[in-house]
């Protein structure tokens, strides 16, 4: 198994570098992208549809006897081998030009998250963990930040259409009079994989879907922070909570967004 997982955690990577290049094609002509909309500020482009299928058909290829959830087309949540896809997170930034986006791809084994792969185009920057074993970006080691006061922190917090704004205004009133700083970048995945490389203190967001966190779930864990249990939540079925951080930060982050 344990070289099963090895060569999956290769795959992944070049599956998300595929899928990158696709997007950075899409995004350097603006006319090809096709920009509607599913819901309100939940933009949609034809380029998700593409790398998504892209990607399935990449996975499905090389292992076919594993199930594969993606955002736009749905699919498994059997979590004894499941790949979760998200072909395009910060959509909206992608849509209206702004170079900040990538493609995140978790593989679950036996119900916990194992692998985690989020390739940044633009940047050209792959972050990759593999549970147990490590976090890189480009091959470089990854550690959480080492900020120990709240008042010093940069955190990440999320923000979507799923919930009422004033859960949103309420964190960052309690946030802020905290003393910490707080962004909200637009993509969940970049986000926390930014949590991982120690360039925010902390993520969190009151409900998030399974393809916008997993990946970097493992990220995070493998460089030395802690994570509260999305998939014990029931976040593969319905969303969940997702809280992140520095062993440290997590704790008063977690209070100011009500998640502890
Ligand atoms: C969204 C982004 C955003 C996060 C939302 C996600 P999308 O995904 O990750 O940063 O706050 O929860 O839905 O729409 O860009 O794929
Ligand atoms: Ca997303």
């Amino acid at each position: 198994m344990t070289d099963e997982i090895a060569r999956k955690t290769l795959a992944a990577a070049a599956i998300a570098r595929a899928a990158g290049d696709l997007q950075r094609k899409f995004f350097a002509d603006r006319a090809s992208i096709g920009m509607t909309f599913k819901g309100p500020q939940d933009y949609l482009t034809a380029a998700d549809g593409a790398v998504e299928k892209l990607v399935m058909g990449m996975i499905r290829e090389a292992f076919p006897a594993d199930g594969v959830l993606g955002e736009e087309t749905g699919g498994s949540k059997d979590t004894r081998a499941l790949w979760v896809i998200d072909p395009i997170d910060g959509t909206a930034n992608f849509a209206t030009g702004i170079a900040h986006f990538c493609i995140s791809i978790a593989y679950v084994h036996e119900g916990r998250e194992e692998i985690g792969a989020i390739y940044d185009p633009m940047r050209d920057e792959l972050f990759l963990a593999r549970r147990g074993a490590f976090a890189t970006c480009n091959g470089r080691p990854m550690k959480v930040s080492a900020t120990t006061e709240f008042a010093r922190a940069q955190v990440e917090l999320g923000w979507s259409s799923r919930r009422p704004i004033r859960s949103y205004t309420e964190i960052v009133e309690r946030t802020v009079a905290a003393g910490a700083s707080f962004r909200r970048a637009g993509s969940g995945a970049l986000g926390i994989a930014y949590v991982a490389d120690g360039r925010s203190d902390g993520y969190a967001e009151i409900h998030i879907n399974s393809w916008d966190c997993l990946a970097g779930i493992v990220m995070v864990r493998e460089a030395g922070g802690r994570t509260n249990d999305f998939l014990g939540a029931g976040g593969l079925d319905e969303g969940a909570p997702i809280l992140c951080g520095n062993p440290t930060i997590y704790v008063p982050l977690g209070k100011a967004a009500g998640l502890l």
